[in-house]
């Protein structure tokens, strides 16, 4: 049986055709059993950094309606700093589908940066009853 090394070298530039739009720093409080960050704790982020673009197309309520796919493809530690990318990948008549890719700078080594999560979620403007709405006609 042959082995092979699967390396994750680090990136050294990330997503020009995405925008940032959120950077946090986890912290020991958000650690699982392991000592790694909870993926509840990156789930979480990654929610409220898909909602971001959404929110420019919604102008008023909207709700998660779904996480597509969501891959923890590698650990986050205490005191990375997390830069989370999002780009708009459908509008549909009452939903808004994104794709976010989180990265990681070791705080030790900034400048480089590990991808450690992708996931696409969607979003659906809501109205006033909890049910869906059209999106208003965008500019
Ligand atoms: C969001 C909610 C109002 C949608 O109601 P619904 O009756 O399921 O909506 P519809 O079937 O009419 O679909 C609305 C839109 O969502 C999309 N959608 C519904 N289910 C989806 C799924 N599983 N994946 C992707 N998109 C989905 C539909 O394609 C539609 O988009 P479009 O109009 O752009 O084509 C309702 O499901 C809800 O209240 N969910 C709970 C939301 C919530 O609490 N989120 C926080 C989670 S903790």
């Amino acid at each position: 049986m042959t082995t092979s090394t699967i390396t994750h070298a680090p990136l050294k530039s990330l997503p020009a055709d995405m925008e940032l739009v959120l950077k946090v720093i986890p912290m020991p409080a958000d650690t699982n059993s392991n000592g790694d960050i909870f993926g509840g704790w990156v789930m979480a982020q990654v929610d409220l950094a898909g909602s971001v673009l959404p929110a420019r197309y919604t102008a008023g309520r909207m709700a998660t309606v779904a996480v597509n796919e969501f891959i923890f493809k590698q650990p986050v530690k205490v005191g990375d700093i997390l830069s989370f990318y999002a780009a708009v990948t459908r509008v549909g008549r009452t939903s808004i589908t994104v794709k976010v890719e989180v990265f990681a700078e070791r705080i030790r080594q900034q400048g480089e940066y590990v991808k450690v999560t992708e996931a696409t979620l969607t979003y659906v403007a809501i109205d006033d009853n909890g049910r869906p709405r059209a999106l208003p006609a965008q500019e």
